[in-house]
């Protein structure tokens, strides 16, 4: 198998992790470790906005960098957002503070398609040399690349921004199937790409993060957004990658979110990973699954489910401590800090 990694990364604990091997202690990271939590990130951010930050390769490092840098994390996250790509073959669209994406052209007929033609290395010049810079500076831990799921793209794309109820989306999907695979056809491709094109530059694991996927019934995930998300994943199937295959609330798709492509399986708060790792089978390593409001509770109520999820995660064969959802802004970065210790500490294995 081609890798294009560095060759260091792939004794990490995170990879190994992530292929069922054994590993020293528990690797831990957490998404949105980079962002507004951190201060040295809200300094180099002033006045420049999120989609422009994402376009810059010194930024986009230097950010990537930094809760590695603080806390001690066992993998960098990749600074981008999933809709860079969409942008790049330019979507008009924008990130807007506290929102999050707005598209100004929404995507509901035939002829909208035009607006996503498929993507390659040359539209995103930025992400290549972003991830080669940061691979230069992370030695031995590991970079994880990262896209957006087919259906979680759709959902963004169709209603013209972030929705409660998906409810043009499912419109779409039931309504006129033809479009939706259409659509969801040439997000794959995009979302497929974009993995590829970081994995090529030297990151050493890819995460599809399909964070709205957990609203819908698993007929209809496996019938309309699986086959997207594993034509997604099957773009680096032939690179030495391991892939983690993330999403809310998605207890009832587990098991189809493992076929799909991924080795390790993301597990959010709602779902114990006992209960997880009982569903999913010898297969799959999982990820999670601390929710992320518990970092705003007393240390020791906070503690206690640390080394609970630590004991549950050896039950997997394979487990990377992670939140079940991204950071909160308002979140002490300390206490993540003190998290990655303790995880560490609790798991070591020497
Ligand atoms: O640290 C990391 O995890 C890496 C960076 C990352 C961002 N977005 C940076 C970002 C990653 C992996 C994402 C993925 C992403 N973007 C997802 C999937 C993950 C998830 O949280 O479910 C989704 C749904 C998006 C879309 C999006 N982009 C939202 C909902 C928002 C929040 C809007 C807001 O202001 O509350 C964004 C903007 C965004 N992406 C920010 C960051 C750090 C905040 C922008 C800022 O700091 O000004």
């Amino acid at each position: 198998m081609p890798t294009t990694a560095p060759p260091a990364t792939r004794q990490s604990d995170l990879v190994r992790a992530a292929r069922r091997e054994s590993v020293t202690r528990t690797p831990v990271w957490f998404m949105r470790q980079a962002g507004r939590s951190l201060p040295e990130y809200r300094a180099v951010r002033k006045g420049i906005p999120m989609l422009e930050s994402c376009m810059r390769p010194e930024l986009v490092t230097e950010i990537t960098l930094q809760p590695v840098r603080r806390h001690g994390v066992d993998a960098a996250i990749f600074f981008s957002d999933i809709v860079v790509p969409l942008k790049a073959i330019g979507v008009d669209l924008d990130i807007v503070p506290g929102v999050g994406p707005v598209v100004a052209r929404p995507i509901r007929t035939r002829d909208d398609l035009d607006q996503l033609v498929p993507l390659t290395p040359e539209h995103v010049p930025f992400i290549s040399e972003a991830v080669r810079l940061l691979v230069a500076e992370l030695g031995e831990t590991p970079l994880i690349g990262f896209a957006g799921a087919p259906f979680t793209l759709a959902s963004y794309l169709v209603e013209g921004g972030p929705s409660k109820n998906h409810e043009k989306t499912k419109a779409l999907m039931h309504g006129d199937p033809e479009l939706w695979d259409a659509l969801c056809a040439r997000l794959a491709q995009i979302a497929g790409e974009f993995l590829r094109v970081q994995a090529e530059a030297g990151a050493s694991a890819v995460q599809l993060f399909d964070s709205w996927a957990g609203a819908l019934s698993r007929a209809d995930y496996a019938a309309r957004a699986m086959p997207h998300s594993a034509v997604a994943l099957g773009a680096v199937a032939d690179l030495d990658v391991p892939r983690i295959h993330f999403g809310v609330g998605t207890g009832e798709l587990l098991t189809l979110m493992g076929e799909a492509g991924a080795d390790v399986v993301g597990v959010d708060y709602r779902v114990s990973l006992t209960d997880a790792v009982d569903r999913l089978g010898p297969t799959y390593a999982v990820q999670g699954n601390l929710d992320p409001a518990l970092l705003f509770a007393p240390w020791d109520a906070l503690e206690r489910r640390v080394r609970e999820i630590v004991e549950e995660g050896r039950r997997a064969p394979g487990h990377i401590f992670n939140l079940g959802h991204g950071v909160l802004p308002d979140v002490d970065p300390d206490v993540l800090t003190r998290v990655t210790a303790l995880v560490h500490e609790c798991s070591s294995r020497r």
